[in-house]
């Protein structure tokens, strides 16, 4: 019993470092290379990367990789605070209805230019949350806490990044460093349902309800940006975190 604690205490912090700091520097057996070539070519083999990595990773995602599920997406919490609204969503789930529908549409990496933008859709999502509100949207009061279910059609998501590619000290291999990522979204439409507001005042609360439902477009103007904040730095560390264990030779050497 003694000894074995004493040896296993020491080799801790080994395997600890061993984890953190190697690189795993080869592909996921799920994707191939794709060598720098002529552009259109290679933009098609990347948009094919993407997309099996996407069906790879539905629900389960990839630890190796530090790769989170993409289909659902789990965010513990989204706030909203401006001008005396405050919003928060707790424990969200986004997920695309049917399941794993999300669709890489198309791909533009610019080796020479260290540029990264692409386009991916679904035809619905689902977004399952508990929520806490209170002040005013647009002109309307709003105040509760209880299950958020949005629902949105026709889903259209850009994400672009410029780039460095960096040397890694303690390997010698180079490493692509995303910088300047951003994204944005396109939606046909929004449905709203906050269960229990207003303390589940059954005529208020649908009342509130239709009016965001009515002023849809508006009421996401106001709303989206925290959501969108979350979904920037979630696809930043998911493609961040796979070009940290994959060099760029690995990637894309011819
Ligand atoms: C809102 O969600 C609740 C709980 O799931 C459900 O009972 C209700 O029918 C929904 N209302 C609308 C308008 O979809």
């Amino acid at each position: 019993m003694g000894t074995r604690e004493a040896v296993a205490l020491p080799l801790l912090p080994l395997l600890l470092l061993a984890c953190t700091a190697v690189h795993a520097a080869q592909l996921p057996p799920y994707l191939s290379k794709c060598p720098a070539r002529e552009r259109v070519q290679f933009n098609e083999c990347v948009l094919r990367q993407a997309q099996k990595a996407v069906d790879h990773l539905g629900s389960q995602g990839d630890r190796k990789f530090g790769l989170s599920p993409t289909d659902p997406i789990e965010f513990p919490l989204i706030e909203t605070d401006s001008n005396g609204f405050t919003l928060k969503f707790i424990n969200l789930k986004i997920a695309t209805d049917p399941p794993q529908a999300y669709k890489v549409d198309s791909v533009d990496m610019d080796l020479d230019r260290k540029h990264l933008d692409f386009a991916y859709s679904a035809p619905a999502l689902n977004m399952l949350s508990k929520y806490e509100t209170d002040g005013r949207i647009l002109i309307v009061p709003v105040k509760g806490d209880g299950e958020a279910l949005l629902r949105i059609d026709g889903y259209k998501a850009k994400f672009s990044a410029d780039f460095d590619v960096v040397k890694n000290k303690q390997d010698g291999l180079d490493y692509v460093k995303l910088k300047n990522t951003k994204y944005s979204s396109d939606v046909s439409k929004v449905s709203y349902n906050f269960t229990n507001l207003f303390n589940g005042d059954q005529t208020l609360g649908k009342a509130t309800n239709d009016f965001l439902n009515s002023n849809w477009k508006d009421v996401f103007e106001e709303t989206k940006w925290s959501t969108f904040e979350a979904i920037r730095q979630f696809m930043t560390s998911q493609i961040q975190n796979f070009f940290d264990r994959v060099s760029y030779n690995e990637a894309f050497a011819q």
